[in-house]
């Protein structure tokens, strides 16, 4: 009897619940898609969608919008949220970033990829498939956590990484999307020209309606990369400690006096094609 092998990256972002996530990311997120030009009748691919952060609100500004991702309960999160919001210009559709088959050759005026495409494998092939599926004079937006920056997500993945086994060999850390000679090589590598590659540092808050330790619990429970940190964790005795770092990092992150508001520094990468 033959099985079907477990994709690592699908199994990762299916586990727990990312929604629960993603309710802190909604202000900013569409606060994001306020500012990155969407008009009415664009074509728009959200890459990497989870559960329609940045989809719906692209959809409310009037673009036809696909959202795809490699997750099926995000997917299905998606529909239902904009079946939910009215929105019959959004859907969602599973699908995986490295390979974009069946969608053809430039489908889309605008590309957005939000904290989504940069956990992917293969870096590369992901590029191509951003540059392939966009239409020329189209654009490809990206939003990549930056590695070692002191912000929260960065950070996040520093104190987390002290309490797991090492990566596989070969594997490629999906904060490299957030060093730009990276991003750079990778889009060139697909055919784009430099000149036509542009970075700028943003910023999104996450907020969360209670104090940051009950925060860093909806990580702990809901969040696939954080819930592995745990069971690793679990298995040396050391869940107390990496609890305990999390909780100091949030609250020393805090900007706010009642609930917990904590800005996050990313890269915002703009691709004319
Ligand atoms: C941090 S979440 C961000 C989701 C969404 N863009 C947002 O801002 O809320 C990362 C998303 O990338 C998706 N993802 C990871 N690897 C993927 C792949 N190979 N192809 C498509 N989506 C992928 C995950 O399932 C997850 O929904």
């Amino acid at each position: 009897m033959s099985s079907t092998p477990v994709n690592p990256n699908k199994a990762l972002w299916e586990k727990g619940d990312f929604t629960r996530i993603a309710e802190s990311m909604r202000e900013s997120g569409e606060a994001l898609v306020q500012r990155i030009g969407i008009t009415p009748g664009l074509k728009v691919l959200d890459l990497g969608c989870g559960d329609g952060t940045t989809a719906l609100p692209a959809a409310k500004l009037g673009a036809e919008v696909l959202g795809v991702d490699i997750a099926r309960n995000l997917v299905e999160a998606g529909n239902r949220r904009a079946a939910e919001h009215g929105l019959a210009n959004c859907t969602f559709r599973e699908g995986d970033a490295t390979n974009l088959q069946p969608i053809s050759d430039q489908a889309f005026d605008v590309v957005v990829s939000i904290f989504g495409a940069m956990f992917a494998p293969k870096p590369f092939d992901v590029a191509k498939e951003m540059v392939r599926v966009t239409r020329a004079g189209g654009r490809i937006v990206m939003g990549n956590w930056i590695p070692n920056d002191p912000t929260l997500v960065a950070q996040i993945l520093r104190i987390s990484s002290a309490y797991t086994p090492p990566p596989p060999e070969g594997f490629v850390s999906p904060m490299t999307w957030g060093v730009e000679s990276n991003v750079l090589e990778r889009f060139t590598g697909a055919g784009v020209r430099a000149e036509k590659i542009s970075f700028t540092r943003d910023t999104f808050t996450f907020g969360f309606d209670g104090p940051p330790a009950l925060f860093v619990a909806e990580f702990k429970n809901y969040y696939g990369p954080t819930m592995n940190a745990f069971g690793a964790a679990e298995k040396d005795g050391r869940a107390a400690d990496l609890q305990k770092e999390l909780e100091e990092l949030f609250r020393s992150q805090n900007t706010s006096t009642h609930a917990t508001r904590i800005p996050a520094t990313f890269l915002r990468v703009t691709v004319a094609r």
